[in-house]
Parts: C-alpha cells; sequence; structure tokens
C-alpha cells in the first residue's frame, strides 16, 4: 500500500536540496546551453540533464518499486510503477532560461503522485533557497509557516502572472491575450517559472496565475501548493486544469479571471 503522504514529502524535500545544491553548484562553475528542443528558447543544460539523473537515482534509493516521470528523460526514467502506486513527477530545473542567464527565479519542482493524484510536493528556488511545501489535505507551507492567498476580491487590482510556451504560434496567441487583459488587471508578470509563479500566489505574492501549455512537471508540485493555500485551479469551462489551461486564483478572484480568460479563448489557439 502506498506510504503517507508526509514520509512521501520527507523524501521530496531531502531530494529536492540535494538537487538544488547541485543546480546551484554548475551555476557557479559556468553553465552553457547544451541543446535546443523545440526552438531557440527552449533550452536544456548540462545541469537540467546532471540534476534529474541525480534526482532519478536518489528516488530509486529511497524507493526502487516508484515510476519517476521527468522532464528531461522522459517517462522511462524511473521504470515501472510498483505495487503502492507512487509515481514521482520531477522538473530538474523550472525556469530554465533564467537559471542559464544566472537570474534568480528558477527551482527544482519535485511531487508525488499515488493512484494518478499529487500528494506532496516541493518546489525549492535553487538561488534563493527558499522552500514550499505541501501535503494533500495537509496545507502549504514556507518555513514552518502555513500559506494563505491573496484576499484580493477586485480583479483590477490584481497582480496576475502568467508564461509563454516554446512554440512561436502559441507565443503570439498568448501575447495577444496577454495585451486584451492587461487594462482589465493591475499588472502582468511573466517571470519564466512556472512552479516558482504558483507558489508565489500560495502566499499571496502574486493574486493571480494562469497559463496555457503547461507540462506535468511544470504542475505537480506547484499545483499541489497554490490549492493548499486557497486558490482554485482549474481550466477553463468547467475542465481540470491541464495543458489546455491553467488557472490559479482565490475564489473571488476565478470567476472575472476565468470570464476574461475565456473570452479571449486563452486555452485554444495552436
Ligand atoms: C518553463 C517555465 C516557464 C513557462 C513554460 C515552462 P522550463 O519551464 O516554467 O515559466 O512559461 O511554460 O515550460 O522549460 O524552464 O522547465
Amino acid at each position: 500500500s502506498a506510504p503517507p503522504s508526509h514520509d512521501l514529502l520527507e523524501i521530496a524535500v531531502e531530494v529536492a536540496r540535494e538537487a538544488a545544491a547541485t543546480a546551484h553548484r554548475m551555476r557557479a562553475e559556468g553553465v552553457s546551453t547544451v541543446a535546443t528542443k523545440s526552438t531557440v528558447t527552449d533550452v536544456v543544460t548540462a545541469a537540467d540533464r546532471a540534476v534529474e539523473r541525480q534526482v532519478v537515482d536518489a528516488l530509486r534509493r529511497a524507493r526502487p518499486a516508484d515510476a519517476v516521470l521527468g522532464e528531461e528523460y522522459g517517462p522511462g526514467g524511473g521504470g515501472p510503477a510498483g505495487p503502492g502506486g507512487v509515481r514521482w513527477i520531477v522538473d530538474p530545473i523550472d525556469g530554465t532560461v533564467n537559471y542559464l542567464y544566472g537570474l534568480p527565479y528558477c527551482a527544482v519542482s519535485l511531487a508525488a503522485e499515488v493512484d494518478g493524484e499529487v500528494v506532496a510536493g516541493v518546489v525549492r528556488n535553487v538561488v534563493t533557497g527558499e522552500e514550499w511545501t505541501a501535503t494533500a489535505g495537509g496545507g502549504a507551507h514556507r518555513a514552518g509557516t502555513r500559506l494563505r492567498c491573496s484576499t484580493e476580491t477586485d480583479l483590477g487590482q490584481a497582480l496576475v502572472a502568467t508564461g509563454f510556451g516554446y512554440d512561436p504560434a502559441r507565443r503570439a496567441h498568448q501575447a495577444r491575450v496577454v495585451a486584451e487583459l492587461i487594462p482589465h488587471v493591475r499588472d502582468i508578470r511573466r517571470m519564466g517559472a512556472a512552479s516558482l509563479d504558483l507558489c508565489l500566489a500560495a502566499e499571496g505574492r502574486l493574486d493571480a496565475y494562469y497559463e496555457k501549455g503547461l507540462a506535468a512537471w511544470d504542475l505537480a508540485a506547484g499545483g499541489l501548493i497554490a490549492t493548499e493555500a486557497g486558490l482554485r485551479v482549474a481550466g477553463l469551462r468547467g475542465r481540470p486544469a491541464g495543458p489546455d489551461l491553467v488557472v490559479a486564483a482565490p475564489p473571488a478572484l476565478f470567476e472575472p479571471l476565468h470570464a476574461h480568460l475565456a473570452d479571449l479563448d486563452a486555452d485554444g489557439g495552436p
């Protein structure tokens, strides 16, 4: 049977700390792009690969029967799911472009799923060492403090973060959505790491966040942290949060933000 969520979180935190230390050290030693993936903006560094390998190895030692889904190595990274139904979801460095440029907004994101439900997650900023955690039903925390999302109720006063995918046509559509949304919110942020955007929304340092095209590893840990801090995390028109769209907003902001995003077809287009 599956272990308790707090046991999985304990493992996740230890592994994420070691991973963040490796990423930090490799950054200090100087990092270069080893490849571009889909486009010139979609980079992978040697650190992405080394950190993911380290995370997969550490998880295999701690829990040999579990499956691992990782950004750089894909679903085959950790072998078949074991009898406990546990699958780990790892983004070795979320915010790779920030990492490459030495901008302090990049993170290791690690989540544990049991039977398809995310039950534990940690996001650790590689540069600042800030660390957010959550277990399903157990709340979200940073530095021992329980997190609560923003209490803002007026979308016009809300600071809303978003992100752009890598596909050029999708980016153009996303830019049009942003252009139309700006007059209705306080301002927009595009900081470059989805997991951290969700964590900042969890503690009210951002009011809300939305993005189209997120992968499972961008969303898993941060989505749980945001949910446990009181944000509503969902897609448009009753759909669950997923690659089509993730909207994370406090209950009072969800409907008005949802209405604009639905009008603007934010989950449509390329
Ligand atoms: C990206 C970042 C970015 C978001 C992209 C993600 P990566 O992750 O989270 O903020 O806009 O959708 O792909 O590629 O740096 O791990």
